[in-house]
């Protein structure tokens, strides 16, 4: 029989530890991002965070900060455990360590919009431009600036 989504999404969040990467994470992280279409040449995995349940890592996001501000990337869930709260779970750990606004660039908005991200209205110098990604064959009308303010800044 299949386990109800609502259980089995309880019985993850239950289990879930998220915690800074270890070396000993570099490579099942490295494999997830591979997975998801989400590694880029400026990615440092020295930079990670990751959701680990009684399997291992299945979810990891990068975060890296500059003068002033820092920048989420490499957002990703395990394929056949999306959708169960996870990604949320995480990004809540993350943005709660990080000292500055959080900036990102997202093909999907609607996900970091539900997390407390709003539309960036200006950039601050020291953000690395969306270039880092090498996504020159992507649209840029379809890749959002999105803005977590810290409650303190
Ligand atoms: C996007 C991603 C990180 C979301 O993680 P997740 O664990 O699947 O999402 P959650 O279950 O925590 O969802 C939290 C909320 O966001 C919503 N949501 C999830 N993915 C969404 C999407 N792509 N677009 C809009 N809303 C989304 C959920 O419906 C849920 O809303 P609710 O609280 O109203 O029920 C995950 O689906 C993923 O790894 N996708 C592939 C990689 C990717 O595109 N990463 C983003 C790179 S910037």
């Amino acid at each position: 029989m299949e386990i109800p989504h609502r259980d089995r999404s309880d019985a993850i969040r239950r289990s879930l530890c998220v915690r800074r990467a270890e070396p000993r994470d570099h490579c099942d992280i490295d494999a997830l991002v591979h997975a998801l279409g989400l590694s880029y040449p400026a990615m440092d995995l020295s930079c990670f965070w990751v959701a680990e349940d009684t399997d291992g890592v299945v979810a990891a996001a990068e975060l890296k900060h500059f003068r002033g501000c820092s920048l989420l990337s490499c957002v990703g869930v395990r394929q056949n455990l999306q959708g169960l709260g996870i990604g949320r779970i995480l990004v809540e750990e993350v943005v709660r360590h990080a000292p500055h606004d959080i900036y990102l660039y997202t093909l999907v908005p609607g996900f970091f919009r539900k997390a407390g991200f709003t539309d960036a209205e200006s950039l601050p110098p020291d953000l690395p431009p969306r270039s880092i990604y090498g996504c020159e064959n992507c649209d840029p009308r379809l890749c959002s600036c999105l803005v977590r303010l810290r409650h303190d800044s």
